[in-house]
């Protein structure tokens, strides 16, 4: 069994990311159409275990931020079917692309609907959606962007409307194998660009109620999936 050590607090922060949007954009459009073949095989079953807890209905309408190769955006199409929509925002129109043809191959593309920006502001109105959901993508956010992309998660949500979010973590331990990975992530940023983050809390401190939470181990490193909702006050 790995070691736990104690808590302590300089191991504790949450790395920053100095990373521009241009640089994301451009590391993601490179990577677009082998993404797949690496990352996206690991986080399959994460991605898919969040997407079956949103519990996504018949006839709603949702936004997934930040979707990759838009694997989970044709989930969320068959599962809204012909009544309901999905939105889709990713910085990257490589990832746009390849989104596209698997929807189009899997004639779905017209319950969709993709946008090619920065989800830090997003190009939609107030009380919008049923649903937002972010995979392994909330973690790449600096951590002063974190709150001001999950408010305005919450700002385009109707009033009881969930977010589902499933990113890695910075768990509770700080394991030799969190220390390693943070390592290479400072060493390697261009690489290694998902950093551990407080999942819950974040979403919490912005407001959201948390209905539900499952810690997860991703390839040894702590990850969290989260179901929250916009309190019908907010
Ligand atoms: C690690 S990938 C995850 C993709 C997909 N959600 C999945 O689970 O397979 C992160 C995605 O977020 C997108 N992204 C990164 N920064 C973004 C930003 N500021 N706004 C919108 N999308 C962003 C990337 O282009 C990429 O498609």
């Amino acid at each position: 069994m790995e070691k736990v050590n104690k808590m302590d607090s300089k191991n504790r922060k949450v790395l920053r990311v100095y990373r521009t949007k241009a640089q994301a954009k451009k590391a993601y459009d490179k990577i677009s159409r082998f993404y797949d073949y690496f990352a996206g095989v690991f986080e399959k079953k994460y991605r898919n275990r969040a997407l079956e807890l949103l519990d996504i209905k018949r006839g709603e309408i949702v936004l997934e931020i930040g979707f990759g190769t838009g694997h989970c955006l044709k989930k969320m199409a068959e599962l809204v079917g012909e009544k309901g929509k999905v939105y889709g925002i990713d910085i990257s129109s490589g990832m746009l692309e390849v989104s596209k043809r698997r929807l189009e191959k899997a004639g779905l593309l017209g319950r969709v609907e993709l946008y090619c920006g920065d989800a830090s502001k997003l190009p939609y109105e107030d009380n919008k959606f049923d649903a937002v959901f972010m995979s392994f993508t909330l973690e790449l956010f600096d951590t002063l962007e974190i709150p001001k992309v999950l408010n305005e998660a919450k700002r385009v949500l109707k009033s009881n409307g969930r977010l589902g979010v499933v990113s890695m973590s910075k768990g509770k331990g700080d394991s030799f194998s969190l220390r390693l990975y943070e390592w290479m992530h400072k060493k390697f940023p261009q690489y290694i660009d998902c950093r551990p983050i407080y999942v819950e809390q974040s979403i919490r401190e912005v407001g959201f109620e948390i209905n539900y939470k499952e810690e997860v181990r991703l390839f040894g490193l702590p990850g969290e999936i989260v179901i929250a909702v916009k309190p019908s006050e907010s």
